[in-house]
């Protein structure tokens, strides 16, 4: 068997357009979907996320600004940022890039962006809410992550999911939305013992664990669907996924690449999460 790509590339040029069209009607009802970025310090790869941000923002029509702060940033200063953002009616999410330097609590930070404009879906408001399937911001690697799924027509009620990692932003949320939509759900982790024989089992395997190729052909179920998270770089400059994906393709129906699968996606769903606050900002004003 050789599998069939989830091109994550061409999923989101087709979403891209639909949500272009969604900012044009919008803006004629007199509002500019418009995010903020906040990033501290200069990590380079939360440097390239961004750049991909922006370029989806600016492809859409999505107001954008970077809010760039040294890494000697203050925890203070930057509630402070948040909160005039909070207040700011002109921007309707705002994302503080992870990871945050050590001296400030990420915590704090997350639960101070307000609920409604938390386009990352990452405050326990929203997480709450998605928990008990209220409609809500998803977080973006999550969703994109089921829209990739549902594109290929592949049914995920009633399949065994297993998910191998556990980080607030990915593992457990893909694993509850995945629930959400009446899968039977196993979660996996570094501490599992023999875990081949879950991921043998699994329908849909979602491999989210940020080690290169450490998911191999052999622990895969022949026919399986294998969505990769990872975004792992090599010594050689090459970025590869947490899936062997020369031998997975042998063994899967469906197959995310690394790059161009789940990456693009996220991207998108963020883009999506703040039409969707604009819009309802647009309701109530
Ligand atoms: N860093 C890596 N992924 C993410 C994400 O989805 N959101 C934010 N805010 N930071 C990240």
């Amino acid at each position: 068997m050789t599998a069939t790509i989830i091109d994550g590339k061409q999923l989101s040029a087709q979403k891209r357009s639909e949500l272009a069209q969604e900012v044009v009607r919008i803006r004629e009802g007199g509002v500019l979907p418009k995010l903020v970025v906040i990033l501290v310090g200069d990590n380079p790869a939360s440097l390239s996320y961004i750049r991909g941000k922006q370029k989806a923002a600016e492809e859409i029509g999505v107001g954008f600004k970077l809010e760039h702060f040294p890494e000697s940033f203050s925890e203070n200063e930057l509630l402070d940022i948040i909160e005039h953002y909070n207040q700011n009616d002109e921007y309707h999410g705002i994302l503080v890039q992870l990871p945050l330097p050590e001296h400030i609590n990420e915590t704090a930070v997350i639960e101070k962006i307000s609920p409604l404009k938390d386009v990352d879906g990452f405050h326990p408001i929203n997480v709450g809410r998605m928990m008990i399937g209220q409609e809500t911001f998803l977080p973006c690697t999550p969703a994109g992550i089921v829209e990739m799924i549902k594109s290929v027509g592949v049914e995920i009620a009633g399949k065994n999911v297993v998910v191998v990692g556990r980080s607030n932003i990915v593992g457990k949320p893909v694993g509850q939305l995945l629930l959400n939509e009446h899968a039977t759900v196993t979660y996996c982790h570094s501490k599992t013992d023999d875990l081949t024989s879950y991921t043998k089992g699994a329908d849909i395997l979602v491999a989210a664990v940020g080690r290169a190729n450490f998911i191999k052909g052999q622990d895969i179920k022949p026919g399986a669907v294998v969505i990769d998270v990872g975004v792992n770089r090599l010594d050689t400059g090459k970025l590869c996924g947490d899936v062997v994906f020369d031998e997975a393709k042998e063994v899967a129906s469906y197959i995310t690449p690394v790059p161009g699968g789940v990456g693009p996606m996220t991207i998108t769903m963020l883009a999506h999460n703040t039409v969707q606050s604009a819009k309802q900002f647009l309701l109530t004003k």
